[in-house]
């Protein structure tokens, strides 16, 4: 039993880091923290508030958001669905 438990935590983290909602992908760009203006363009997104992170990213997604590169941004959120979009928009909004 105690073994079934521990394989099924197993898989289940394995599977969140493997999902896209991982920051590791924007690190890149906008710093381990958020804390770099992205290919010295962007906003320092560091410390923004969850709703107008879910509202950038959902914008870059359907092209209602964004600057002068916005096409960037678009090819890094097309795949994420919204609960992605959700989980990323805290994970940045707790960077401080
Ligand atoms: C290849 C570099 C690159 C990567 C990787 C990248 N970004 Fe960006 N990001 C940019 C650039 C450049 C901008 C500014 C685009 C524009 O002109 O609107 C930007 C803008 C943003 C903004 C809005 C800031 C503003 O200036 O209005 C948010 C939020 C954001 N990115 C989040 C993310 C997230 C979340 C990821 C990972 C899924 C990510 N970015 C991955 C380059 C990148």
């Amino acid at each position: 039993m105690k073994k079934l438990v521990l394989t099924t935590l197993f898989a289940a983290l394995t599977a969140a880091s493997l999902s896209a909602a991982s920051f590791a992908a924007c690190a890149g760009c906008h710093g381990q923290n958020g804390e770099k203006k992205a290919l010295g363009k962007s906003a320092i997104i560091a410390g923004w508030d969850e709703a107008k992170l879910v509202a950038a990213l959902k914008g870059y997604k359907d092209g209602s958001y964004g600057g002068a590169m916005k096409g960037v941004m678009k090819g890094q959120v097309a795949r994420l669905s919204d609960a992605d979009i959700a989980a990323l928009s805290k994970q940045i909004a707790a960077f401080k």
